[in-house]
This record gives C-alpha cells, structure tokens and sequence, in this order.
C-alpha cells in the first residue's frame, strides 16, 4: 500500500517538473531515495534529492541537489509558465513547472486533503508527537503584570499553537510568581489597608496593586517596612500556615481574573504553576542534591551559591529562604518527572538572559541529561503602551482601549464589503486580532514603539485587515451561488491573479516549516499578509456571481482554499478567524 502511493507521487512529480536549462530532459527515479535524477549535455549526473509528499508540498521543502541543501525556493512566473529557482551557493537550478498541474495539485490538495496536515509532511526535522512544554505569560502577583508578559502571552501562545498544529504534546504552563521577598511586601500593604475579604475578591488585581505601591511607598521612608516585609516572608517559608490559608485565596481570587482576562486573549493554559510550590520545604531534596555533587558552596555572608563561569550565583539566602533561581531549578525537575518532556522553551523576555543561562548552566552541572533540552525564546521591549500609571500596564485596560479605538474606525469607514456587525464580541475579537498582528509582526528580538492608530488601521499590515479578508471570502463563498467542485479544472483559472495566488497557497507549508524552525511568527504574518494582497488582486478581475457555472465553482474553489490557509494561519497565531465584523 505504502509503496504504491510512493510510486504514485514520484510519478506525478516526474510528469511536473521539467528540469530545464543545461540537464536533459531525461530524468531517472530512483524511487527508494526518491531520488531524480537529470544528466547535462557532459553525461554528468546530477542528483535531485525530493522529500516524498504531494507535489505542491515538495516544491516548497528543503530539495538538495547533489547533496547541497536548497531552501527557499522561489517561484518565477509569467503568464503561462510557473518557474522555481532553487540556489546553493553558486550553483542554481531552474525548473520549469507544468502549470496546469501544479495549480491542480495545489488546490485539490488544499481542499481534499486526505490527512491533516502533519502527518503528510513526513520530512525530518518534524517534531510529531513529541512532548513539548511551552511556559509563557508568567505574570507576578505581587507586582503588577506589564508589558513583558503581554508579550510573552502572545508569542508563547503562538508558539504552542503552531506545535500543536505539528502534532506535538503541548503542555502549556503559566509559572506565577507568587514568592519571594516581594510576596512580604505585599503582605505589609494590605495590612496596612485592611480589606474585607469580599472586596479582594471581587477586584483582586487592582486592590493587590494598589497595596504593593503602598508598601513600596512606606518602605522608601521608613526602613522598618522592608525588614518587616523579610520577616514575613520568611514565616511563610517557614510554613506559617496563618499567613499561608489567606495567601491561598487571594491567590485563587487573582486566577478567576486572570482567567477572564486571558479568555478575551482566546490563551488557555494546561496548567497553573506556582513559585511558590518551591518554598524552602519543598525543596530539601534538590538542596540535598546540590550538597551531594558538592556543587553548592556557602558565602562569606552566608548564603549558598553555585559557582558557573568562575561566578558565584546565590541559589539561598543565609536563612535558607529561596531565590527565584533554585526554585526554577525545582520547579524544571518537578516538570521532567511529571511530563518526561522533549523539549521546555520558556517564553521570558531579554532582560532575564542571565537568568537562564545560570538556570541552564546549574542543570547540566546537576548532569540532568535533558538540561540540554530547555530553551530560553526571548524578546525584546515595547514603548508606547502605558495606559494609566507610568510603564505600569494592566491588561484588561489595554483590551479595553483597542476595543474603543476599533469601535471608532468601525465607524468612520461604513462602506465595507462585509456585514458590519458592531456586537461588543466581534469588536473585542478585532482588537484582540489588532494587538496580536501588531506584536508578531516583527522579529521577536526587536524592540517596538506601539502605535495605537497604526495597530487598528483596517488598511495596512494590520489583524483588523486580516480579519477583514476572511470575513469578504467567507461572504463571497456564503452569498455566490456557486458550488464547490470535485476536482480542480485549470483550464480555466489561467488569469495571472489566479496563478500569483496559487502560488501564494502553495507556500504555506513552507512558511510553517520556517516559522517553526525560527520560532518566529513574523514569517507567517507576513505571509499572510502577501496571501490576503493576492486575494484582493483576485477579488477584482475573478468575479463568481454572473459566470458561466462551471467558471464559477473553479473560481469559488480558488477562494476556499484561500480562506483555509488564512483560516489556519490565524489560528496558529491565536486568532479567532470571524465571518462578519
Ligand atoms: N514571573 C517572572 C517575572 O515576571 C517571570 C517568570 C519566567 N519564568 C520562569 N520560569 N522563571 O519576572
């Protein structure tokens, strides 16, 4: 059975490809390696080595020509003829694509797939059921959430997403940091500010915030406060279990809101981590570990450290209380032993690089043999965004004021093509899509200034366009009278709007592998980008109402498969693809 399919899909991509330019036209298989090979007018062979999948995937993979990798292809066309030009080095190689088959496979394959997606792109380095922990967001609870965590809510967030889309095991975790001396601060401001229970619960984020600016306040003019803060901490760790019943409710009260928060986002995580679940009790046996391959020395000042790089790095305080470090450390066997994961990424922006390097550079040390698995995904910072007080952000508002900002634009353009429906949900969803694009457009590294007129422009690179197209191609589909057909009839999507976009939908794949590979998820919103510039090109000269029927369904099956790619696309960047806006 298997063979029989290989022999099948050699044999289209043979009749496919012509190779042109010095090579013959005589082209031998080797269907075991899946191998072409085409000889040049010497009698030298030259061997193309082609990743077995359907054909309009194949043209967009890693090919290696005599053993050198190609990547990139890219596709040249004219009106009548598709090219690919694949180069290495010096040397580059030109094929010639049968046009009609290759705008036949492209579009039957996107429409009839036979499998999803993942399980026909059988071309290492794909990472198929492997068991991937992706950790993002991570806000503080004493301290409030800001920009940094938006960020790493949305990149971490994609990051899941298109693992999952690749048939990974993603377990998603949001590791908060609810420890620390800072907790005992917190501790002090509300206190001082005496809160009913009820009034925590009902706006926990807020009246946390204000209690720690409080105590911060207090803690500049009188150094009493912060030896107080220390002092409460220290009970805590010492497992005052006064101190930790109420800890444990305002912690879950500042879940439920952060849930509601993150659900408006369209995140959901797997599972809530705590560092608290790595206090000084918790982690006797990692101390013990530390002790027992002697790589744990104690301070002049009393404090454990390890020493990496010929530096000393504090994992304990001289009371034994714990720093943020050991309890990473603790917190990442805890997550080996529990889910034997392939691969941890941790989604932290730039400023705590040396955080993890120790982190890392501690686990090898502990010859854990999966400390070479854990990854730190970075990135970089975003001006612009304050919306109350100083850089503080709270999410919530932010959500808020693009959603004002989209209401407005919604406004002032009445003339779209789609069904204007200004319900508080669709409007939301737009400005979540604003915020999203607007974050992953760029290289992650990079530092942005946020521009909130720029973010929710319905014209221009922005989510609100993205979601725009989807809702034109899901009106066209839904109001054309057309049907969809079977098969793909190139004959008649000859029109160049017709073949750029083909070729457009043809490179999905191949926007996924790299997209992937770099953990960037600017690759794909440009992309789509292109993809929806392709579908406004073809809205215009490919009409559907009025056409001979036939014309008609082949055109509708073009714009289908372009709302599938789109529809994916925004999804593995965590949107909700809508249908009227
Ligand atoms: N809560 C931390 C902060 O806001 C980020 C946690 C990152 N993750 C980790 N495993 N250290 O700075």
């Amino acid at each position: 059975m298997a063979s029989k399919f290989k022999h099948h899909v050699s044999r289209r991509i043979m009749e496919a490809l012509k190779l042109t330019g010095s090579f013959s036209s005589s082209i031998h298989a080797n269907l075991s390696r899946h191998l072409l090979v085409a000889s040049n007018k010497d009698g030298v062979n030259f061997e193309l080595v082609l990743p077995l999948k359907p054909l309009s995937q194949t043209l967009n993979s890693n090919v290696s020509f005599n053993g050198m990798k190609l990547t990139d292809l890219k596709y040249l066309s004219s009106d009548d003829k598709i090219s690919a030009i694949a180069e290495s080095h010096n040397e580059s190689l030109i094929f010639t694509l049968n046009r009609n088959l290759f705008v036949k496979e492209v579009l039957n394959d996107k429409i009839n797939k036979p499998y999803p997606y993942s399980k026909i792109l059988d071309v290492a380095p794909y990472p198929f059921g492997k068991t991937v922990i992706v950790e993002y967001s991570s806000p503080n609870i004493a301290k409030p959430f800001h920009i940094g965590h938006l960020r790493s809510t949305i990149i971490g967030n994609f990051i899941a997403k298109i693992h999952e889309h690749l048939s990974c095991n993603v377990v998603k975790i949001n590791y908060l940091g609810d420890w620390g001396t800072q907790l005992g601060l917190l501790k002090v401001g509300l206190d001082m500010a005496a809160h009913s229970p009820e009034a925590l619960k009902q706006n926990p984020i807020q009246l946390l915030f204000e209690a720690y600016v409080k105590a911060n306040k207090a803690a500049a003019s009188d150094p009493n406060v912060a030896e107080q803060a220390r002092n409460i901490f220290y009970r805590l760790e010492q497992g005052d279990t006064s101190e930790l019943e109420k800890w444990t409710k305002i912690r879950e009260y500042t879940v439920t809101e952060l849930e509601g928060v993150y659900r408006r986002l369209g995140v959901v995580f797997n599972e809530y981590a705590w560092e608290s679940m790595y206090g000084a009790k918790e982690i006797q046996s990692v101390v013990n570990m530390l002790n027992e391959k002697c790589i744990l020395d104690t301070q002049e000042d009393g404090k454990k450290a390890v020493c990496l790089n010929e530096k000393q790095i504090p994992l304990l305080k001289s009371d034994g209380s714990t720093l943020y470090l050991v309890r990473d450390i603790a917190a990442a066997i805890d997550r080996f032993e529990k889910h034997k994961f392939e691969e941890m990424i941790y989604v932290v922006d730039n400023a705590q690089t040396d955080h993890f390097v120790a982190l890392f550079g501690t686990l090898k040390k502990m010859q854990f043999p999966w400390a070479n698995q854990l990854r730190h995904i970075k990135f970089g910072r975003v001006h612009g965004m304050s919306t109350r007080s100083g850089n503080v952000v709270f999410l919530k508002d932010i959500l808020d004021k693009t959603r004002k900002m989209v209401e407005i634009k919604q406004q002032q353009s009445p003339t779209t093509k789609v069904n204007l429906q200004k319900s508080p949900e669709i409007t939301d969803i737009l400005g979540v899509s604003a915020i999203i694009i607007n974050d992953l457009k760029q290289r992650r590294q990079r530092d942005y200034e946020f521009d909130w007129d720029r973010a929710t422009q319905i014209q221009g690179d922005t989510g609100i366009r993205l979601q725009y197209t989807h809702c034109r191609l899901w009106n066209l589909e839904k109001n054309s009278g057309a049907t969809l057909p079977h098969d793909c009839d190139p004959s008649v999507l000859t029109e160049q709007e017709a073949t750029q976009l083909v070729q457009q939908i043809a490179r999905f794949d191949d926007v996924l592998k790299r997209s992937y590979e770099e953990l960037e998820a600017c690759i794909l919103v440009n992309y789509l980008f292109k993809l929806c510039n392709a579908i406004n090109r073809a809205f215009k000269t490919l009409p559907i109402k009025g056409q001979d029927n036939h014309i008609a369904s082949q055109r509708l099956m073009l714009f289908h498969a372009s709302r599938l790619i789109l529809n994916q696309g925004l999804r593995i960047l965590g949107i909700q693809p809508l249908q009227e806006m």
